[in-house]
């Protein structure tokens, strides 16, 4: 939203009011005196008019969380233990998680409460890159990794899946880099090399890779870089 909106919007003052306002250097954002009407604002930014506080901001967060294989990617859930439960704030109910993973899966999960910043870090034209170490049932063939790089069709969704890089580690592990985040898709590009996943780990979103003392079931708050530049591609 801009600045002069949620001025106007104060007591019903109007867009005139506020631009007149915004220009008399009345309206402070975040404790600094803003003089451009079109300033961006959002519900995590302060803005006050003389000494009158017009909006509280609300506490943006911003975490990483180790998931244990058997914790459900969810918010609620009657039967399974969630990401939430092992989450320990006061504002953990706002949260929603930006990717999910499969009960089955391990590893990294971002959650916040910023609908702006999860929709950049998932949308499919930042192609923001998901890496994952994942273990097989059946060795691994040479040819796999041209397979993976021309990509799969899945008749589902009626689309071929984005290059993606597999980089074979030992006969049955490999570490496999997606740019999106299709239904199962691990399991499904594997089953169509006549392969199966028996585990799969995330390691990293984007520029986040998750450190290794953070154990499974443990989360952090992300700091302001990674914030800032969780969209890169790595
Ligand atoms: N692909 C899968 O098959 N499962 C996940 O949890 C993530 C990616």
């Amino acid at each position: 939203m801009k600045l002069d909106r949620l001025i106007a919007a104060y007591q019903a003052m109007g867009r005139q009011a506020a631009h007149q306002a915004i220009a008399a250097k009345r309206v402070h954002v975040n404790g600094l005196i803003v003089t451009d009407s079109h300033h961006p604002v959002d519900r995590f930014t302060q803005v006050g008019l003389d000494d009158t506080l017009i909006q509280q901001p609300e506490r943006a967060l911003y975490l990483m969380l180790h998931k244990p294989v058997g914790i459900l990617s969810a918010t609620k859930d009657a039967q399974h233990p969630t990401v939430i439960d092992l989450i320990d704030d006061p504002d953990k109910h706002t949260l929603h998680i930006a990717g999910r993973l499969d009960r089955s899966t391990s590893g990294m999960v971002l959650l916040t409460n910023d609908g702006r910043w999860s929709k950049q870090v998932m949308a499919a034209e930042h192609k923001v890159p998901k890496v994952y170490h994942v273990e097989t049932a059946d060795p691994i063939a040479a040819d796999a990794v041209e397979a993976f790089a021309r990509g799969f069709y899945f008749h589902t969704e009626d689309i071929t899946t984005l290059p993606a890089k597999l980089v074979i580690l030992t006969k049955h592990t490999a570490r496999l880099t997606l740019h999106e985040g299709r239904y199962h898709q691990v399991k499904r590009m594997f089953h169509r090399i006549k392969n199966r996943v028996v585990s799969l780990h995330r390691e990293s979103i984007g520029s986040i890779t998750l450190p290794p003392d953070l154990l499974p079931g443990q989360w952090r708050p992300l700091g302001p870089p990674e914030i800032q530049t969780a969209t890169l591609r790595a």
